[in-house]
């Protein structure tokens, strides 16, 4: 059955998956570039935007976990770029370049309609406008069986925990504060929606949390 996951979702150690001030120089808002550094010099996701080496070991088995049998992707509109209301034009295609790491379908939550951009590399981002429930119905029929990833950021997550629908959930606490920014857990009652941590395991970098329900 089609699961809904999370992966290799990264907090600092105050529960922030993304900084304050988010903009074309901080994506992540100021100081969250520093979550993923646990998960940048692995060799999966060196892989990933086309290099060879990097690191093996937990961080990169995590790394590796969180591609798997991946067949489309769920976004929030903020995590695929830095413009917010009404699209000026069509000229905006995401943080990744002509040839973007999905390689699959991929679903931009939106309240501003926009038309599917087909992409290098067979990814294809479309705009949804109707809500998580119509995002995650599309995608899991373009998922083929294959699980859906839930890729961020935080208000997308939290509405997916809300409403009870992601089964699985990745999350790498980062040896960080970030003081301010986008809470993961804030106002969400984990426990009473049902999850357990599973597994957790630390390393130098970053401490890896599975929560299942
Ligand atoms: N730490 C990590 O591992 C990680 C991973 C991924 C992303 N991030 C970071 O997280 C940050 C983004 O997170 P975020 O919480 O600010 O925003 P987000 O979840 O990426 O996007 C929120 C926006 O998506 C649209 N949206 C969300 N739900 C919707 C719905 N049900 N119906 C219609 N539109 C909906 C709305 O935009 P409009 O109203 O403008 O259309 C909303 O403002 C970025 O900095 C990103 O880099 C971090």
């Amino acid at each position: 059955m089609t699961k809904l996951r999370v992966q290799c979702f990264s907090i600092s150690l105050d529960g922030y998956g993304a900084g304050a001030s988010q903009s074309v120089e901080n994506p992540l808002g100021v100081g969250g570039e520093q979550l993923h550094d646990w998960f940048v010099p692995t060799s999966t996701f060196q892989r990933m935007v086309g290099k060879q080496g990097g690191t093996t070991g937990v961080d990169d088995d995590f790394a590796a976990r969180g591609i798997a049998n991946i067949g489309a992707w769920i976004l929030g509109r903020n995590m695929f770029g830095p413009i917010r209301g009404e699209w000026p034009d069509d000229a905006w295609k995401g943080w990744w370049g002509d040839n973007p790491p999905y390689h699959t379908d991929v679903f931009v939550l939106t309240h501003h309609p926009r038309a599917s951009i087909r992409m290098e590399g067979d990814t294809t981002f479309h705009f949804v406008t109707d809500g998580i429930h119509a995002a995650l119905e599309r995608a899991r029929t373009a998922a083929k069986g294959r699980d859906v990833r839930l890729g961020g950021g935080v208000s997308t997550i939290q509405q997916y925990l809300r409403a009870g629908l992601v089964d699985e959930m990745h999350v790498a606490i980062a040896p960080i504060l970030l003081g301010s920014g986008e809470h993961l857990f804030a106002g969400i009652d984990v426990t009473k929606l049902g999850y357990r941590c599973v597994e957790h395991v630390p390393t130098s970098l970053a401490t890896h949390i599975v929560l299942k329900k």
